[in-house]
This record gives C-alpha cells, sequence and structure tokens, in this order.
C-alpha cells in the first residue's frame, strides 16, 4: 500500500510531475526527509507550481498531503506556499497536515548556510543557502527546535532567544552581522499562527491510514546522488535521500513499501558544486540546458548537464531497492543526431564501480560510453511505447535491460497528461 516516487540521480528528475499524476491514485502523499532545498515542479492547467514543502499532491483534492517529522520547516516558505494557494482558491483545510516532530529551520540557520560558503571561496559547496545543514547539524546536537514547541510560545521565545544569541556568537566570528533576535522573533509570532492549526501527530495519522489500507505515496526530495552516507560527501545534502528515510521521517515500518519507482532523467542534471563525471562542459551541454530548461526551481541557478550515467544510477536502483524505472525527459533528447550514456567507469585502466569512488576518483576516473543513434520526431504526443521511434525505443531498452528493472511509465513533456505508460 506504500509507493515510492526517489530521484535517482543528482536531483531535478521530474518528482514533482510524476507525484501529482499518481496522487490521483494515492489517499495520501508525503514528504519525507529534506526542506525547502526541493524544489518540485506541477502543473494546473497551464499554471506552474514550484512546489518547496507542500507535497505534491496538493492539487488532487482527494489526496490528503503530509510533510512528516524528518522535513525541516522554514515557517517563511510554509506559509508563502500556503497563501499561495489560498489566493488560488486551492482549498485544502482537514488535509494538510504538519508533524509536531518536524525541526524548524531559523533565520540564523540560513545566515550560517551563507556564513559557511562564503567562507569556504572557491571550495564552496554550492548549497541552496537554505539553511539545510546547519538545521540538521542542531537537530543531532540538540540544539534543534521542534515545530511542536511552538504550542508553548514563551518557552519557544526563550530557546530561541539563547540559540539565536550563539549562532549571533559564530555568525561574528565571520565578521557577519547579527541577526535582530527580537524582529526575527515578532515574525515567527505572526508565522505561528498561520501554521499552528496544521500541525498535528502524524504518526498516528499515517498509523491509522496504514491500518485502513489507504494507498500512501511518499514523495523524495533531492535524489541518491545527494545522500547524506552514500554521495562522494561534502557534495551532498543534509539529509538521507534513500527509502531507509521513510522508516525514520515519517514512522512507516520499511515492510509496508511494496513499490519503489525510481525516477531517472533521460540525461544528468546537477546543481552545485561535486564532481560530474558525464558532464558535457560545450554548446551541445548548452543546447540541452536550454531545451530541457534546466535552470535551478529553487535557486533559478543554470544547472549543470550531461550525459546518463547508468553506472551511478546502477547503484542508485541497487542501494535504494527500486522495483521500477519512470524516463523522463526524454522529449529533450529529440533532434540529437547521437545520444551517449555511460555504461561504466575507468581508473588508472581499471574498471572502479560507482559504489568504490570518493569525490578524489569521481574527478578523475574516465566515463565509458555507449554511443546511441538519435531520432529527429517530437514525442511529447506519443501516447504508446509502439509508437516511438525506434531508436528512442532501443535507448529506452538499453536502459531497461542494463539495470535490469522494468520501465513502468515514460515522461513525455512537463504536463500532467504527457506520458505513456508501457506496463499497467
Ligand atoms: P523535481 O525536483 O525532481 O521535482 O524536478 P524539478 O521540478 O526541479 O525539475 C524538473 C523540470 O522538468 C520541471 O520544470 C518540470 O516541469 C519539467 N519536466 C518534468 N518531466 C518532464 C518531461 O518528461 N519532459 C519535459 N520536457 N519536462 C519535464
Ligand atoms: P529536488 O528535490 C537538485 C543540492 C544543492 C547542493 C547540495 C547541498 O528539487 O530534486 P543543500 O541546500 O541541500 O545543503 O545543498 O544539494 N540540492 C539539490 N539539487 N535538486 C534538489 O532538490 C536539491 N536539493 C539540494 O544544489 O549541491
Ligand atoms: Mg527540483
Amino acid at each position: 500500500m506504500v509507493s515510492v516516487i526517489l530521484g535517482t540521480q543528482w536531483g531535478d528528475e521530474g518528482k514533482g510531475k510524476i507525484v501529482d499524476l499518481l496522487a490521483e491514485k494515492s489517499d495520501f502523499v508525503v514528504r519525507f526527509h529534506g526542506g525547502n532545498n526541493a524544489g518540485h515542479t506541477i502543473y494546473s492547467g497551464n499554471k506552474k507550481y514550484p512546489l518547496h514543502l507542500i507535497p505534491s499532491g496538493i492539487l488532487n483534492p482527494n489526496s490528503k498531503c503530509v510533510i512528516a517529522n524528518g522535513v525541516i520547516v522554514d515557517l517563511e516558505v510554509l506559509v508563502s506556499e500556503i497563501e499561495m494557494f489560498f489566493s488560488d482558491g486551492i482549498e485544502f483545510k482537514n488535509r494538510f497536515f504538519i508533524s509536531d516532530r518536524c525541526h524548524l529551520i531559523l533565520p540564523y540557520h540560513k545566515a550560517l548556510d551563507l556564513a559557511y560558503e562564503n567562507a569556504r571561496g572557491e571550495k564552496k559547496l554550492g548549497t541552496t543557502a537554505r539553511g539545510i545543514g546547519p538545521c540538521y547539524a542542531d537537530k543531532v546536537s540538540y540544539n534543534g527546535i521542534r515545530i511542536y514547541e511552538l504550542k508553548d510560545w514563551d518557552l519557544f521565545s526563550e530557546k530561541f532567544v539563547f540559540q539565536s544569541e550563539m549562532k549571533n556568537k559564530i555568525l561574528d566570528s565571520f565578521g557577519v552581522a547579527p541577526l535582530n533576535t527580537e524582529r526575527e522573533l515578532e515574525r515567527l509570532a505572526e508565522l505561528r499562527e498561520i501554521v499552528l492549526p496544521f500541525i498535528t501527530d502524524t504518526y498516528q495519522l499515517l498509523q491509522k491510514a496504514l491500518s485502513e489500507n489507504k494507498k500512501i505515496l511518499m514523495e523524495g526530495a533531492q535524489a541518491v546522488m545527494l545522500d547524506l552516507d552514500f554521495s562522494p560527501y561534502p557534495f551532498c545534502t543534509g539529509s538521507n535521500t534513500i527509502p531507509g528515510a521513510i522508516n525514520t521521517g515519517a514512522g512507516i515500518p520499511i515492510q509496508k513499501i511494496g513499490s519503489i519507482s525510481g525516477i531517472v532523467k533521460a540525461y544528468t542534471s546537477r546543481v552545485g558544486s561535486g564532481p560530474f563525471p558525464t558532464e558535457l562542459k560545450d554548446k551541445l551541454g548548452d543546447d540541452l540546458r536550454e531545451k530541457g530548461k534546466e535552470f535551478g526551481t529553487t535557486t533559478g541557478r543554470p544547472r549543470r548537464v550531461g550525459w546518463l550515467d547508468l553506472e551511478a544510477v546502477k547503484f542508485a536502483c541497487e542501494v535504494s531497492g527500486v522495483t521500477e524505472i519512470i524516463i523522463t525527459k526524454i522529449d529533450i533528447l529529440s533532434g540529437l543526431e547521437k545520444i551517449k550514456a555511460c555504461i561504466g567507469y575507468e581508473l588508472d585502466g581499471k574498471p572502479i564501480p560507482y559504489s568504490s569512488c570518493g569525490y578524489l576518483e569521481l574527478e578523475k576516473l574516465t566515463p565509458v560510453f555507449k554511443e546511441f543513434s538519435g531520432w529527429t520526431e517530437d514525442i511529447m504526443q506519443v501516447k504508446s511505447f509502439a509508437d516511438l521511434p525506434k531508436t528512442c525505443q532501443e535507448y529506452v531498452k538499453f536502459i531497461e535491460d542494463f539495470l535490469d528493472i522494468t520501465v513502468k511509465l515514460i515522461s513525455t513533456g512537463p504536463k500532467r497528461e504527457e506520458f505513456l505508460e508501457i506496463r499497467n
């Protein structure tokens, strides 16, 4: 009854689009890790919604949307998303819930994220500057504040002032001006009023849903290659992104997970620094970026782009137990004479698996490519696999054979109806 949407690359595979599509068959859509570093794009008709916190099932009136305990929440961003939907007349009273256990991203987390990045200078990691790393660091060092604590304003204020003053000392050591604790607290008091009605025990809510055999869709954010443990650290995000995070981040037992759909973009993109073995730094890369509109949903930064890296995706599927593949953005490859995919890595003339590579190896190794013939036809309107150009079919079949996992669905455009199902 629990199914999972999981990015298998470096994020921005089109998870939001697929979650929105599958929401129709889901009673619950649940975010379980990460924060507003995520940017998931969905459409209502021609209206585009770049969502950072609210789950991508929100446009389906029959889905309940849950921000579970593993997510870290910036109240400012949350409230702006709530207000955006209210002003568009999208009603979600009684179908939007936030776990009381979520930790808060507070203004000093964002300031610290920036201060660390600036101090790193040329070695900066290229974070989204949303305070993700500092917030999760506070969580594990017992300096975090849970959303639950907003219920008692006096206690919350005391904790906030204490933390804020400590952080101001750290900021001062970076030469950064201190935050105005009082002003920040006043703003938090306003935001609190809007958010409190949505805060609840989502653990109970989800356990009840499980016991009633409701369909639950877990919406992964970021992707396996950004996992805190299985990435080439520190070129990662602050949370575990693999399905293990569903248990810790939403309280759902792992045995309840029925299917895990690995989202594979037909090529690769990455935002921020870090090794990228199949990166295209030439005109072809620039063209793909333009055609694929590869500019960050969260920060607007141009995304780095490259060929599909099946060596990395194979690892992502293996470590996550992916049971089926969904290919996205294959329409963007139309018109290319030749397409390449990386099918292995070599270092010093010897094969090396992705799992044995830290950033030192990933920067030096040579990707082994397989070349495919391209196709010229526009495929956005194609509705059956048999109607795809033969060379496009061959590319898909190769991915399926290489990963040894069934391709279930192919997305051929950003809109909900732009897809073709291979197997039901
Ligand atoms: P997410 O973070 O994985 O949800 O992905 P993003 O929303 O950040 O980035 C994916 C971008 O590609 C968005 O602009 C989507 O609207 C768009 N998109 C998703 N699937 C497809 C597809 O199959 N084809 C095309 N052309 N665009 C797509
Ligand atoms: P979605 O869910 C792409 C990247 C950042 C940076 C690194 C660390 O939309 O796929 P962080 O702010 O998390 O500390 O930054 O992780 N990153 C993403 N890249 N898509 C995302 O989310 C990302 N979330 C974080 O660019 O390299
Ligand atoms: Mg995104």
